[in-house]
């Protein structure tokens, strides 16, 4: 989607605060012994009281309103009857439509007591994607993002999952221009043009470079190769010539 009016900006922005609130209820409400279906629940909850629809359920009938993958799942995990424990790393990602807009947000949280490298790995997470946000404006290049997430973790002794991009959204789930890369990319020749809606999403491991599929009997949920922590982090944002605005943000 290419934001060319006010009113386009104020759609996409509605859906995002959604998904935002979503995605910080279901964070606030991680806790040892809650069942990753009842955290589901509540994000489907907060998204029905807006009268939004699940993006992954709506467009690809994935078995969830939500996406929360746990500890060796990285990505796309299906909510069940899996029980959350004291040190679980946890992923939460939501994605939503409202009046025919979407949008698109993921976190990751590590349940107390937590490793302190799991801590470290959350706080450089977000990093690594503000990294990103910050390289975003009209004109410059697409690659210029992966190029500025990659320094991060190459100065900090991370990884990068190299083949789950980031991607244009708004006027679907996944939408023009196509994926993203979250990592530098010489192969990247776009520019960055006005009022582009894209998602910043890169995810940064403990060793882990591949997303893979965990098992043949589960068509949704990744797995890391070679196995490692791994977090993400996502915002929607749009292009400007100052730089992007983040639209999923709880306060707007
Ligand atoms: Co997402
Ligand atoms: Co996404």
């Amino acid at each position: 989607m290419t934001i060319t009016t006010e009113a386009e900006l104020e759609r996409l922005k509605a859906i995002g605060r959604i998904c935002a609130i979503a995605r910080d209820a279901m964070a606030a409400a991680l806790k040892p012994g809650i069942t990753t279906i009842e955290l589901d629940n509540l994000g489907r909850s907060i998204l029905d009281a807006h009268g939004a629809r699940s993006a992954p359920e709506i467009t690809y009938n994935f078995p969830g309103a939500t996406c929360i993958s746990v500890n060796e799942e990285i990505a796309h995990g299906i909510p069940g009857d899996r029980v959350i424990r004291a040190g679980d790393l946890v992923n939460i990602d939501v994605s939503a439509e409202l009046d025919g807009v979407f949008a698109d947000t993921g976190a990751s949280f590590v349940v107390p007591d937590a490793d302190a490298r799991l801590v470290a790995l959350c706080r450089d997470g977000k990093r690594a994607m503000w990294e990103g946000i910050r390289a975003v404006r009209t004109g410059a290049g697409l690659a210029e993002i992966g190029n500025a997430i990659g320094a991060f973790a190459k100065r900090n002794r991370y990884t990068l999952i190299e083949n789950l991009a980031s991607h244009g959204v708004g006027d679907s789930l996944h939408d023009e221009p196509g994926e993203i890369s979250t990592w530098p990319d010489r192969r990247e020749r776009r520019r960055i043009t006005e009022g582009l809606v894209f998602t910043v999403e890169p995810f940064l491991s403990l060793g882990g470079r591949m997303a893979d599929e965990k098992s043949e009997d589960d068509p949704w949920t990744l797995i890391s190769k070679p196995a490692a922590p791994c977090v993400q982090y996502e915002h929607t944002i749009v292009a400007t010539r100052r730089g992007a605005i983040v639209v999923t943000t709880a306060e707007q």
